[in-house]
């Protein structure tokens, strides 16, 4: 049977541990991957802009022998030009796998269904599973191990926040979330979380100040403050956001030692200044390679079957 990549609750621990292993030995010998997805095809339905996603999936097909081909908004122009279902039935004919970069989860979960091809998902409104995927595994690679550790999130209650929520609590990562009130993370993804949590040994914590969420944090994690889609709102969201910026003052208050982290592109300015993006603590563009290592062993677990 086929599977599918939507959020990070479709992979239990131990498939995401085999990942992680997987893209251990992706990175130390690539070239002993270079025929694995000979002859496979992955489509990538794209409705928001992308850097990182884009590019890292259609390189890592590359790499691995196969071949990929991008349709831009516009191209497939997804429930308009036709159903979401009779995309999915189509491409299912020509190609091994489809990435799509979407507004609404439902989309995701309508095309996976009719596909019988896997699909993952390269960011929703709702969740961002690569990038989860690919922070976590930079954690670990950084750090060494992950249980007991502790991520503090400081900024909006996001995609990238929930899939950070899903993957900390599986892998018994603590996490703090320190946000304004009115932008905390989907009461349902933290039920989830928590109740994840509870089996991992993990803790789930919500701040209404970024300075309580930091104190004892191995790691500080921020994204930008209005995402794609959310445009209009950004003035609102600038002055909501006062007092949650990544600054020096802030970082001072947390280990010496904390990691920097930023699922990009950044607001320089906004969410995270310059010297702090550009300090020695920061990992984040190791954080934007890890994806994709991590998104061809993806590609291999479920394109390769
Ligand atoms: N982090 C991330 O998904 O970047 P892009 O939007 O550039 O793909
Ligand atoms: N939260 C951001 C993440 C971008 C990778 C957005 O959805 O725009």
């Amino acid at each position: 049977m086929k599977k599918d990549l939507l959020t990070i609750n479709d992979l239990t621990v131990k498939e995401i541990q085999e990942l992680f292993s997987l893209t251990d030995k992706l990175k130390k010998n690539k070239a002993k991957f270079g025929k694995t997805l000979f002859g496979k095809t992955l489509v990538l339905i794209f409705q928001k802009p992308s850097n990182r996603t884009r590019v890292s999936f259609e390189v890592g097909m590359f790499q691995l022998g196969g071949n990929s081909l991008y349709l831009a908004p516009n191209e497939i122009n997804l429930g308009i030009r036709e159903s979401i279902a009779d995309v999915a039935r189509t491409l299912s004919r020509y190609v091994d796998g489809i990435v799509i970069r979407t507004f609404e989860h439902k989309n995701c979960l309508e095309l996976a269904k009719e596909a019988t091809v896997p699909v993952i998902n390269g960011l929703s409104d709702f969740s961002h599973p690569c990038q989860a995927l690919a922070d976590l595994y930079t954690v670990k690679e950084k750090l060494k191990v992950l249980k007991g550790l502790t991520l503090a999130y400081v900024g909006d209650g996001n995609n990238v926040c929930n899939s950070l929520l899903f993957i900390c609590a599986k892998l018994g990562v603590n996490m703090n979330v320190g946000c304004p009130k009115g932008y905390e993370p989907d009461a349902a993804v933290l039920k989830d979380a928590k109740a994840a949590a509870e089996a991992s040994g993990a803790g789930i914590n919500l701040f209404n100040d970024a300075f309580s969420a930091v104190k004892a944090a191995d790691v500080i994690y921020t994204d930008v403050w209005a995402s794609m889609g959310q445009e209009d709102e950004a003035a609102k969201r600038k002055e909501a956001f006062r007092g949650f910026q990544v600054n020096k003052n802030l970082v001072e208050s947390a280990k010496a030692n904390v990691l920097i982290m930023h699922c990009l592109p950044a607001h320089r300015g906004e969410e995270i200044t310059d010297d702090v993006l550009n300090s020695q603590n920061a990992v984040i563009f190791d954080e934007a390679e890890n994806r994709m290592h991590v998104q061809k062993a993806v590609l291999i677990k479920l394109l390769g079957r």
